[in-house]
């Protein structure tokens, strides 16, 4: 498996451009089935994830060309609406084809997508929005059908506020009868982006970003062209790496209003951070204070930035206490910042960090891929070289991300399974 080679001790400097947004693109991807003709996407990045969604597409018929950051779905000849295990295993997401699916073709076969290392991610919120718009599911032997004569517009109130029930629902009612109304909706920005699309397409949604998102269904949606929105958590994950290192990045693409509880947490741990017309800077500078971090749905703190926090707050003064309340199981990160000479003790789904003065390099291993971002952070500040394996779970979701950083002064390098040095 691929691994990284980092050296610590440089400051980052420089500017970088943040890439489309991972999570926007997962969804806007199967979007576009809902329209039966060709849908052009700007800015999408080249992630495994996206790759695999391409291949989810092309595998229910649709015509996909990806050609630099430009994806052109040619939907016409989506005949197929049984989704192969072995995608919806590899990718959670995929599940988002099920409410284009049911909406277009009133059916949909898929096997349940693995949990992952953050938690068993059931979709139990997504079949009861399906079910509440008309839908029939069936589940047996680790697959999902679901059909319905039609889909009728419907109230639904969440649980809990799921980026992906959020999603699922709101792409199976743009083609309903009726009015849907989704409560305790998610308002990521990634939903708004969706909504964005959507509406372009021709569907009535009103809403996204709020709690209470209101669909009125239309009969048909047409071909569009759209750029995906910057990717918020990639750009946090840089104003980390900017703060850690002590340095001085200019982070451009970036929708500061996607970020905000990221940004008033680093201004709370001392980080100077200001918002400019070419982008946010961000100021590393003098020793960072411990601050505590408790994830939350949008506007809350991220979720998927809770691992690299917790590397800044390894290496800044006094105690931080993470509380970790969207998954069950997202803090094996924490194992190997040990490695590395953090202190931290984890009872439940909090974790305590006392800062210590340094870090030290060793051989570690990433989970998923935020943990991943968060180990090459300890990396550029730890003693020494870091070797970080499993490399090909962080090109799940950051394009280019040694050459990003090599460009701010980080010193790090891809090397193959054997330890020689990779073509890229
Ligand atoms: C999206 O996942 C993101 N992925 C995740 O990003 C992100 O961490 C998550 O939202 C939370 O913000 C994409 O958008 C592709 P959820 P999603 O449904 O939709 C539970 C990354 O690193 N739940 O909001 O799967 C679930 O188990 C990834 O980029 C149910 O119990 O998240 C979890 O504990 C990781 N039943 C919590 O809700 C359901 O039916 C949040 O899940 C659905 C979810």
């Amino acid at each position: 498996m691929e691994k990284f080679v980092i050296i610590g001790g440089n400051r980052l400097s420089g500017t970088i451009r943040v890439s489309g947004g991972k999570n926007s693109v997962l969804t806007i991807l199967p979007a576009c089935l809902l329209s039966g003709g060709v849908c052009t996407l700007h800015d999408v990045p080249k992630l495994s994830d996206v790759y695999v969604m391409k291949n989810v597409l092309e595998s229910l018929g649709a015509k996909v060309d990806f050609t630099g950051n430009t994806m052109v779905v040619d939907a016409t000849s989506v005949s197929n609406v049984e989704l192969p295990d072995r995608l919806t295993r590899m990718m959670r997401a995929s599940n988002l084809v099920m409410g284009p699916l049911l909406a277009r073709f009133q059916y949909v076969k898929m096997a349940y997508p693995g949990g992952c290392s953050i938690g068993s991610r059931p979709m139990d919120q997504h079949l009861r929005g399906m079910k509440t718009l008309g839908a029939e599911i069936k589940e047996k032997h680790g697959f999902i059908e679901a059909k319905a004569t039609r889909l009728v517009g419907s109230e639904i109130c969440l649980d809990f506020p799921s980026v992906g029930a959020t999603e699922n629902i709101l792409l199976a009612a743009t083609l309903a009868e009726g009015v849907t109304v989704i409560r305790n909706a998610a308002r990521e920005p990634e939903v708004v982006d969706l909504q964005n699309f959507l509406n372009q397409m021709g569907a009535k949604i009103k809403g996204a970003g709020t709690d209470v998102i209101r669909i009125e269904g239309v009969k048909k949606l047409n071909s569009v062209e759209y750029t995906i929105i910057p990717d918020r958590i990639e750009a946090g994950t840089f104003m980390v790496m900017g703060a850690i290192t002590g340095g001085e990045i200019l982070i451009n693409n970036v929708i500061p209003e996607h970020i905000e509880a990221v940004i008033s947490k680093l201004r709370e741990a001392g980080v100077e951070i200001n918002e400019t017309d070419e982008g946010i800077l961000v100021r590393g500078g003098k020793k960072r204070q411990g601050v505590d971090v408790k994830t939350m749905p949008f506007p809350g703190f991220p979720t998927d930035m809770q691992a690299q926090m917790m590397a800044l707050m390894a290496v800044s003064e006094g105690t931080s206490i993470v509380t970790e309340t969207i998954f069950e199981n997202r803090f094996k990160h924490v194992d190997e910042l040990r490695r590395m000479g953090a202190d931290i003790k984890v009872e439940g789904r909090v974790a305590i960090i006392k800062g210590v003065k340094s870090l030290s390099g060793a051989y570690v291993e990433t989970s998923d891929l935020r943990a991943g971002a968060a180990l090459v952070t300890a990396g550029l500040v730890a003693d020494g070289a870091t070797v970080l394996d499993k490399v090909h779970l962080i090109d799940r979701g950051y394009e280019n991300f040694e050459q990003k950083l090599r460009g701010l002064g980080a010193q790090i390098l891809r090397v193959n399974g054997n330890g020689g040095k990779d073509k890229h």
